[in-house]
């Protein structure tokens, strides 16, 4: 848009200023200084109009019009093969320019990994015209030397007269076909990549993220991947991109040891059959826009560019896939201590004083608080690295961490992405940031060279360009620069996708408007006042819920009053933009296959994909790697702002690999139970893609929360790696100690996380070190029972511990499964009073009593558990004495792990793993390492499931009688206390066994 339409649009656009605030230090704040505020006109933001290829009943099929492929001059080796594909008929030009000529790389990796890549045989190194995702951005491991004796996979390929080359993937242990195209034709075009996959009925897939979706993915949805800027919609594409899923075959075994694969759901209730499982996994490497079109016997991959470039992972568990993939992609970043601890943010704390009341509310009411956030709020006019200098000036900032710091308590502010790009004509308007990111280039450019120019918080707005070494440098310097003037520690990166709130670079020619407001209103704004609430709050609040709809009318009334002026009478049938392919050239605003983007148009919403970047690649052609570059790059700043110490990042776009540096928070949800139902699938998806250090807005972003959901919520990301409760602009508080109600199941719920932190913080080395999953789905607990398939309303916390969350509004039971409980494979103790959970009257399902404010919760036989107490923060409870809980399997022994360091060094130099073993009345604890900090006293031991009091009460540890013990025959515990003194007041200074 030129400035002429720009300003003439801007006449019919009511002018808004930014909101403002109500304390007298928020009045004299500089975001009030620039009243006469322009706003992007909403057209800004419209695209043209399209027709998703899915919904287009019009559509070519690929598979009827093109010729496909045949494989010529194959060489194979002890690693793999090569191969020539040649287009096998004349090109069909469906989607774009067929490629006449391929090349076929299979690679046996390991015995577990098979690399399949097919790309132009014109492209190489030299050759950039073709974008190859870089391995300098996602790794492309190939044969790892002597890691591939014998594949348990084999890749076998044939030409078919009616559909050309087609290939196999196979399980050898098995004798499983895990991947198929025979029978199908490969297409490959300068736009558009499709390979179509049998299956067999009723498959389970899990992944192929980001999405708001339930954990088993069904045999009837299209997955979209392409990273969007959008608040949680259910079933499109939202924040990251992860092309991975795996898949679960069950399988009946039948008398005569045969097995037969499970293709239709089973009831658990009502069926006796054994079975067993096998996983596998596939990861389509590729960071275009993607669908995957799942249906009842295929599965197609569609791609708008790259290569294909897979890798096949052959579990046969989901741990196993779980550790292959993330040796490939990397494994996650190891956290820190105190990033378990509870966080608490919102859009809306509009000074260091509002922000420091807030701690101080925790503390007054005596619910532990970790670490304090703050929202676009904190910066001068919505610009990263400046803060506000009255509202959030850097002086009283500084002494207001330092408190923070010296009670063990953190600072963590959001950064955007985007980057602000001031007035040129207003000398008071220059932002050093901008123009030493400019002069070092580090900015995505238009295609004729000229800086692009979006629009987001700030106004318009230039992005980094993360494929520059000079951008990353740029980055890094800001974080340092600003680090010295306030001492955050760590990073929210946000907007990432990366979002502009117009379509191309609405800024060129219209800088001197800035800054400008977004062409929508803000929550709160006039015309724009929150009165949604959770699912039932009618019935828990009438009075109010009553008011919230009569005011919510009238704003609706006057918004249609408004608007009634401009809606045109007359009605036409939509007319959409359709691309036919050019030969040999690319429309890259407008492919001409159209995915289901959840924004229509690519460019909505989002930088424009012919945004072109330093190197001249488009941003079509990076798009998805945004988010995984800018966490990188923050990665490395915060190292540097604060050597030797892991940077804590959560981020909202992420890409495979993310999680090698940061985590990810869930995005922009609702206040309603229905959506912290799917905090739970999400979550576990995301244990999947990598990035376990994963939680959602507790309470919910948008809209207001109530006392119940707010209740439920608190304490079921009690049990998330994550733990955050975060609220949009103007919508009601919902900090924990809001509702009394609230108050006490928050401290209920963290009185049960924080005895749990060694054992969650034990989990995340494990899965640093060796890439094991942390929240697990039942499935991949009991991965011998069909009938957990799709549970996703319970989950574990690693291997012992149970959760089983109420999730719907004014329930106060809930039911819920234990697996092997009644098969007598396994034992569960309420994590409460100890007891045994006895076996369900019939059936599997257990109804469980769930009141407000209690969250079932139960230890899973077999483990030994060593516990820390509850404090106000992570610091402090890392210094409160240890108790050990043994809950022995059904066959009476128990094992557990601790992995023990300072919590916070990047490369800590010293550390201590301690493994407890538990049998027959004794217990052993073996130690290794050196790392001291925590060697604290032992106060008690708690035995559970002891069926009668032991013979003898006397207790000795190394030998020597210590402590007392008390049986309890109702709950089948044994306690034995007043340890503090045994082991010279340090439990893990050495090994010693209890009897
Ligand atoms: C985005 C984020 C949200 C944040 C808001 C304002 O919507 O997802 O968490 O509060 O921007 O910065």
């Amino acid at each position: 848009m030129n400035l002429v339409t720009f300003l003439t649009s801007l006449l019919a656009v009511p002018c808004l200023a930014v909101p403002q605030t109500s304390t007298a230090a928020s009045r004299a704040s500089t975001t009030t200084s620039f009243a006469a505020q322009f706003t992007v006109p909403a057209s800004a933001d419209e695209g043209a109009t399209l027709l998703p290829n899915i919904y287009d009943p019009t559509a070519a099929d690929a598979q009827a019009e093109c010729p496909g492929y045949n494989a010529t001059g194959v060489k194979t080796s002890s690693t793999g093969l090569t191969a020539h594909l040649t287009l096998a008929g004349s090109a069909c030009n469906v989607y774009g320019t067929d490629i006449h000529d391929l090349d076929l790389t299979v690679e046996y990796q390991t015995d577990k990994r098979l690399h399949v890549n097919i790309r132009p045989s014109h492209v190489s190194s030299q050759n950039q015209s073709w974008y190859l995702l870089s391995t300098d951005y996602v790794p492309a491991p190939s044969q790892e030397d002597g890691k591939m004796t014998t594949s348990d996979l084999t890749f076998s390929w044939a030409n078919t007269a009616s559909t050309g080359f087609g290939f196999n993937v196979t399980r050898n242990s098995t004798g499983d076909v895990l991947f198929s195209t025979t029978g199908t034709k490969l297409v490959f075009e300068n736009q558009f990549i499709e390979l179509v996959t049998h299956q067999e009925e009723n498959y389970n897939l899990y992944g192929l993220g980001e999405v708001i979706h339930g954990l088993r993915l069904g045999n009837n949805l299209t997955r979209t991947i392409y990273a969007a800027d959008v608040g949680d919609p259910i079933d499109m594409n939202i924040y990251g991109s992860h092309p991975f899923y795996l898949q679960t075959k069950y399988f009946e075994m039948g008398n005569d040891n045969r097995t037969t694969l499970v293709t239709q759901p089973v009831d658990s209730n009502n069926d006796t059959a054994n079975y067993t499982s096998s996983n596998h996994g596939v990861y389509f490497r590729n960071a275009h826009g993607m669908e995957v079109l799942l249906r009842s016997d295929n599965v197609t991959w569609r791609t708008l560019g790259g290569s294909i470039d897979l890798y096949f992972f052959s579990g046969p568990t989901q741990p196993d896939v779980t550790h292959q993939y993330l040796d490939v992609i990397g494994q996650p970043v190891l956290q820190n201590y105190w990033g378990f601890g509870f966080h608490q943010c919102r859009w809306g704390y509009e000074n260091w004083t509002v922000t420091e009341g807030v701690v101080d509310n925790y503390a007054k009411f005596g619910i532990p608080l970790e670490t304090i956030w703050n929202d676009i709020d904190y910066m001068f006019q919505y610009r990263d690295f400046d803060n506000d200098p009255v509202r959030f000036n850097y002086t009283d900032g500084k002494a207001f961490l330092q408190r923070l710091h010296d009670r063990g308590q953190h600072y963590v502010p959001i950064i955007d992405s985007a980057i602000y790009a001031p007035n040129p004509d207003n000398q008071s308007d220059a932002y050093p940031t901008f123009n030493d990111g400019n002069d070092t280039n580090s900015f995505i450019l238009n295609p004729d060279g000229s800086l692009y120019i979006g629009s987001v918080w700030p106004g318009y707005t230039v992005f980094p360009d993360w494929l520059t070494s000079s951008a990353q440098a740029w980055w890094k310097n800001q974080l340092v620069t600003w680090h010295q003037k306030i001492p955050i520690d760590g990073a929210w990166i946000d907007m990432s996708e990366v979002s502009s709130f117009c379509v191309g670079s609405c800024g060129t020619g219209n800088l001197s408007l800035n800054p400008v407001h977004p062409p929508f209103k803000l929550p709160g704004e006039p015309g724009n006042i929150i009165y949604d609430y959770p699912e039932g709050f009618n019935l828990t609040n009438a009075t109010q819920a009553a008011s919230a709809a009569s005011a919510s009318q009238s704003q609706a009334d006057a918004t249609v009053t408004a608007s009634s002026t401009t809606v045109s009478g007359s009605s036409s049938s939509t007319s959409y933009l359709r691309t036919t392919p050019t030969a040999g050239s690319r429309n890259v605003n407008h492919p001409p296959y159209v995915i289901n983007n959840v924004q229509g148009d690519l460019a909505v919403h989002a930088v424009s994909p012919n945004a072109t970047h330093h190197n001249g690649v488009e941003e079509y052609d990076v798009h998805n790697l945004f988010g995984h570059q800018i966490l990188r790059a923050t990665y490395a700043g915060l190292l540097a702002a604060r050597p030797g110490k892991r940077p804590f990042i959560i981020g909202r776009s992420t890409f495979a690999g993310s999680g090698a540096v940061a985590g990810h928070w869930g995005g922009d949800n609702m206040s309603k139970f229905y959506y912290m139902y799917f905090s739970i699938p999400q979550a576990l998806s995301f244990s999947l893609f990598g990035i376990p250090m994963f939680g959602v807005d507790t309470c919910g972003f948008n809209g207001n929360s109530d006392e119940e959901l707010c209740n439920r919520w608190m304490q079921l990301s009690a049990f998330f790696p994550f733990y955050r409760n975060h609220n949009t602009l103007s919508a009601n508080p919902q900090e924990a100690y809001v509702w009394a109600s609230v108050a006490d199941a928050t401290r209920a719920a963290m009185a049960v996380r924080f005895q749990l932190l060694p054992y969650l913080y034990t989990l995340f080395y494990n899965a640093h070190a060796r890439g094991d999953t942390v929240m697990r789905a039942m499935a991949w607990e009991f991965p011998d029972d069909p009938s957990l398939a799709d549970a996703d309303r319970q989950f574990f916390l690693g291997p012992s511990i149970l959760v089983t969350p109420v999730l719907t509004q004014g329930a106060t039971t809930v039911d819920g499964v234990f697996p092997g409980l009644v098969e007598g494979t396994d034992v569960y103790y309420d994590w409460y009073n100890k007891t045994p959970v006895s076996k369900p009257t019939a059936g599997k399902n257990t109804t469980i009593d769930a009141p407000l404010g209690h969250i079932p919760v139960y230890i899973r036989g077999g483990a030994v558990l060593a516990t820390q107490q509850m404090a106000m923060t992570t610091r402090d409870a890392r210094n409160t004495s240890w108790s050990i809980v043994v809950a022995p399997g059904v066959d009476g022994t128990a094992a557990g792990q601790l992995y023990l360091d300072d919590g916070e060094s990047q490369d800590p130099n010293s550390t201590k793993t301690v493994d407890l073993t538990a049998r027959m009345g004794s217990l052993n604890v073996t130690v290794t390492g050196d790392y001291s900090g925590l060697d604290l006293p032992l106060a008690n031991i708690t035995i559970l499931g002891v069926q009668s009091a032991p013979p003898s009460n006397v207790v000795k540890i190394n030998g020597e009688t210590v402590g007392n013990s008390t049986y309890d025959s109702d709950t089948k515990t044994l306690f034995i206390g007043g340890l503090e003194r045994s082991l010279g007041g340090k439990v893990w200074a050495g090994n010693w066994t209890l009897s």
